[in-house]
C-alpha cells in the first residue's frame, strides 16, 4: 500500500492525467487481449478531451487518487446507463463502475481496491443498493480483481472495447445500506 494517497473529486484539470492513465492502462494491460494496431491507435489527447467533456457535465461522479506530490495515480467514475458514455449499451436503471484505472507503475499496491471501495460508498450515498461493473471477459486479472472484491459474475454480453468487438462479463455486488445514526 502507498502512504499519503488522497481521494478527491475529479476536476477539469485532471482530464489530461486521466487520459494519459487510461491510454497507458489499455496499452500495458490489454496487450494480447486487444489487437496491437487498436492499442497503438489510442490517443491520449482524444481520451483527455472526452474526460474534459464528462467532467464538465453536471452530476458527473468521478474521483482521482493523488499522491503527496499531487500526482494523479488512478481514478474511478460512476454513472447510470441513461448517461451518455461511449461503448456502453443502455440497460437497466443501475449504478455502474464506469471506469476504474490505476497507472501501471502503481498496480498491485491496493489503489484499485481503495478506489473501488470509494465508488461503492458513493453509490450507497447516491441511493444505490447494488453496483455493476462490465469487465472484458478476456481480461482474467480484472475479473480476479472484482471477484476478490466480492463481485459475482452475472452473465455475459457483446460490446465494444476501444472500438473493437469484445465480450464482457457483468459483475455485481450488493451493497450494505447506510445505517442512519440514532
Ligand atoms: C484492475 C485495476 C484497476 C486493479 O488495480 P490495482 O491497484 O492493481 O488493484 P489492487 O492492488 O487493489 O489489487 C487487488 C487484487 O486484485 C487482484 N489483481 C489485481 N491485479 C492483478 C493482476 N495483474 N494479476 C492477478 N491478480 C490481480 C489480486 O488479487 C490483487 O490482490 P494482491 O495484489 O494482494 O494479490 C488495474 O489493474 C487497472 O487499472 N487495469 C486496467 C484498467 C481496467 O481494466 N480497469 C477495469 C475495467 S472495469
Amino acid at each position: 500500500m502507498i502512504d499519503g494517497v488522497l481521494l478527491r473529486r475529479a476536476e477539469s484539470e485532471d482530464a489530461w492525467p486521466m487520459g494519459v492513465i487510461e491510454t497507458a492502462c489499455w496499452r500495458v494491460g490489454y496487450a494480447g487481449v486487444l489487437p496491437q494496431p487498436v492499442l497503438e491507435a489510442l490517443d491520449e489527447t482524444v481520451r483527455a478531451d472526452r474526460w474534459q467533456r464528462i467532467l464538465r457535465r453536471a452530476g458527473s461522479e468521478a474521483w482521482v487518487a493523488q499522491n503527496l506530490e499531487g500526482r494523479v495515480l488512478g481514478f474511478t467514475a460512476l454513472g447510470l446507463p441513461s448517461e451518455e458514455w461511449e461503448d456502453e449499451p443502455d440497460a437497466q436503471d443501475e449504478h455502474r463502475v464506469r471506469s476504474l484505472f490505476v497507472a501501471p507503475p502503481f498496480w498491485r499496491l491496493g489503489l484499485g481496491t481503495r478506489l473501488l471501495k470509494w465508488a461503492e460508498e458513493q453509490t450507497v450515498v447516491l441511493g444505490g443498493q447494488h453496483i455493476l461493473a462490465r469487465v472484458p471477459r478476456d481480461a482474467a486479472w480484472v475479473r480476479k480483481f472484482y471477484e476478490r472484491a466480492g463481485y459475482t459474475d452475472t452473465g455475459g454480453s457483446a460490446g465494444r472495447l476501444a472500438g473493437h468487438s469484445a465480450t464482457f462479463a457483468t459483475y455485481e455486488k450488493l451493497l450494505e445500506p447506510v445505517t442512519p445514526s440514532p
